[in-house]
């Protein structure tokens, strides 16, 4: 075990801010997870595993215990038949060189979540999804190691309360299961129509219409490029915040007076409301806030962009402006998309 001290917590962050971690220490075996959560019970500090961080947003004051860092490599296809293949994944892979590899296989499931950042490990912890998809439309299971057990186990896809960006691991069991992989079953056969919006809109601007999980692939990496900030250059989290999801007569009031409001009717009667179109029309379409050093991405309103804050408090600071613009002209309350730990 090698556990370094007062670690800078802003490296471990797309966002880049955040205070040091006391202890923080990589793994890159399961025997090494088991070590390193006994020694922090122990001591006693607490402990959490984190991937790339591109989904979290450290406070200022740090953390006072071992952050365990996930670097558990490993792809493994349990189950091949003529319909599909069951795959295992280790947590530390890198997400989208899993979905290339994936696609490159010729299994389809995950393509539409391609370039998404982060680790396989994160995926699950807010169920990652875009263009229609979701991680929960393809998993099995998780693999982790359960700290009040002492345990490592599966935990079946409907164990895991999953929902529209988040799980049990945001939720109940915050902080109480480390993942070490996932299980996915993908198909063999091809993805087909009707797709999202966005990304017929692609499709059909660019003249394609051989669908398959390389031209989805593709297409899902344009749009993104195009609209997204890619993290290892802009200093981000990707949405910051959660569509908003109203009852349809709460919609249809705000449509009366905004007619071009955005919003898609779920399947429980509800209308999930486009949160970058309220930061947009609340004022907030690629402004450069000088008070905070925060922006909102030109392209994408929903995306918050660290300049040049120096404390995660100038980042709350500038959400705070959003929320309440928002709220007093909308009367919605945005919620923060990604995690704010510890
Ligand atoms: N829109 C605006 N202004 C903006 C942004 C969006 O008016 O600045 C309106 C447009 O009408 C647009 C609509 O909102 O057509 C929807 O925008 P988009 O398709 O870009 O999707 P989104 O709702 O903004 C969600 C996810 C993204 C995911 C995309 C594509 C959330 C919080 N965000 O964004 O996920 O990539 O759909 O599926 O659900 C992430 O979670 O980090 C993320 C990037």
């Amino acid at each position: 075990m090698n556990i370094q001290e007062n670690v800078d917590l802003s490296t471990h962050s797309t966002m880049r801010l955040g205070g040091k971690a006391r202890y923080l220490s990589e793994v890159s075996s399961e025997e090494e997870v088991r070590e390193l959560v006994e020694w922090a019970k122990a001591k006693p500090v607490p402990f959490l595993m984190v991937g790339d961080g591109s989904n979290i947003v450290w406070r200022d004051e740090g953390y006072p215990g071992l952050i365990i860092v996930n670097r558990l490599k490993g792809r493994k296809i349990l189950i091949d038949d003529e319909e599909g293949a069951t795959i295992s994944i280790a947590g530390g892979e890198n997400w989208d060189e899993v979905v290339a590899w994936t696609v490159e296989k010729g299994l389809s499931g995950v393509e539409f979540l391609s370039r998404i950042p982060g680790t396989v490990g994160a995926s699950p912890v807010q169920n990652i999804g875009a263009y229609g998809s979701e991680l929960a439309d393809t998993l099995v299971e998780v693999e982790a190691f359960d700290t009040e057990n002492m345990a490592f186990g599966g935990i079946a896809k409907e164990a895991c309360g999953f929902g529209y960006r988040t799980s049990r691991f945001k939720g109940a069991d915050k902080g109480r299961f480390l993942i070490t992989g996932i299980v996915l079953k993908l198909s063999k056969s091809q993805p087909s129509p009707p797709f999202y919006e966005s990304l017929q809109a692609y499709f059909d601007e660019h003249q394609v219409t051989n669908y398959n999980r390389d031209t989805v692939r593709e297409a899902v990496t344009a749009i993104r490029a195009v609209k997204l900030p890619d993290p290892s250059v802009v200093n981000n989290n990707g949405s910051f915040f959660t569509n908003p999801i109203i009852s349809t007569e709460r919609f249809e009031k705000l449509k009366a007076q905004y007619p071009d409001i955005k919003g898609w009717s779920m399947p429980d009667g509800r209308v999930k409301v486009a949160a970058g179109w309220l930061i947009e029309r609340a004022g907030f379409k690629g402004v450069h806030d000088q008070e905070t050093g925060m922006a909102t991405w030109p392209a994408q309103s929903l995306v918050l962009v660290n300049e040049h804050a120096r404390r995660t408090a100038d980042l709350l600071a500038f959400k705070h402006k959003i929320v309440d613009k928002v709220n007093e002209l909308f009367d919605i309350v945005l919620e923060q998309e990604p995690e704010l730990l510890p």
